[in-house]
């Protein structure tokens, strides 16, 4: 669902406050000239993902979903020269594209993407034990939504920021009898969100270029 409306408050946005940015120009055209699909954030939601970057003052960034390195460009640029990004994609065509991207846009010394079912990735990075992300960015298969959610307070420390895309589904979030499985897996992240005495969080509803959806924001608590 989009309206002609949405796309050009969007684009009034962000040519006002985005601008012509050529490196995110350029990895766009990328992922469209290797087939992969429309569904980056898009470039306000980008620089909204990298203003929260900013704000927790992230050293950390983990990603769950990388697609072509479109929103792991906007996350990494708010990182410091030792900052570090981990974003993790199961698709190698897509991991490849992202790579290229990453590194067009000066990112590769920061950004590193793991190719694999996050899953797993997880658990590698979790027996890993480095140092705690400040920031996890989860926009991958939806399914795993709660896993991923379970990963990500296991991965931080008190004030990281959590963040999850497309928890609306087209408004059918909203509906307990749905049979859709990213639906009830929605449900279910929002459930376990609720009973979380860790994490504080809220979810809104979005509108823009990339139709109608929205994101899930926990903060780790102290
Ligand atoms: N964050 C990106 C968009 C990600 S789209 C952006 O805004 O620019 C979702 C991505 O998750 C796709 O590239 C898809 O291949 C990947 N994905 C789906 N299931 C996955 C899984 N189980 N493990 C890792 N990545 C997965
Ligand atoms: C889809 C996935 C996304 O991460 C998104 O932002 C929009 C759509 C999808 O799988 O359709
Ligand atoms: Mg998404």
């Amino acid at each position: 669902m989009t309206q002609p409306t949405w796309d050009a408050v969007d684009a009034y946005f962000s040519d006002t406050l985005v601008g012509h940015d050529p490196v995110l120009e350029a990895a766009s055209a990328a992922a469209d000239a290797a087939g992969l699909p429309h569904i980056a954030v898009a470039p306000n939601q980008g620089k909204l993902l990298h203003l929260l970057a900013l704000t927790v003052g992230a050293r950390r960034i983990l990603e769950v979903g990388t697609l072509g390195g479109y929103s792991a460009i906007w996350l990494a640029r708010a990182l410091p020269a030792d900052g570090t990004l981990i974003t993790l994609e199961i698709d190698p065509k897509h991991a490849e594209v992202a790579r290229g991207n990453l590194a067009r846009a000066g990112l590769d010394k920061v950004a590193e993407v793991r190719l694999g079912s996050a899953l797993d990735s997880l658990a590698v990075i979790g027996a890993e034990g480095g140092e705690p992300f400040d920031l996890v960015f989860i926009d991958a298969d939806k399914v795993n939504n709660p896993a991923y959610f379970a990963w990500a307070l296991k991965l931080t420390r008190p004030g990281s920021l959590i963040v999850v895309d497309n928890v609306v589904r087209g408004g059918a979030v909203a509906d307990a009898a749905s049979a859709d499985s990213a639906v009830v897996a929605t449900r279910r992240l929002h459930d376990v969100i609720a009973a979380e005495p860790r994490v504080t969080a809220t979810s809104v509803q979005t509108v823009g270029s990339k139709g109608y959806d929205g994101f899930t924001l926990a903060r780790v608590q102290n």
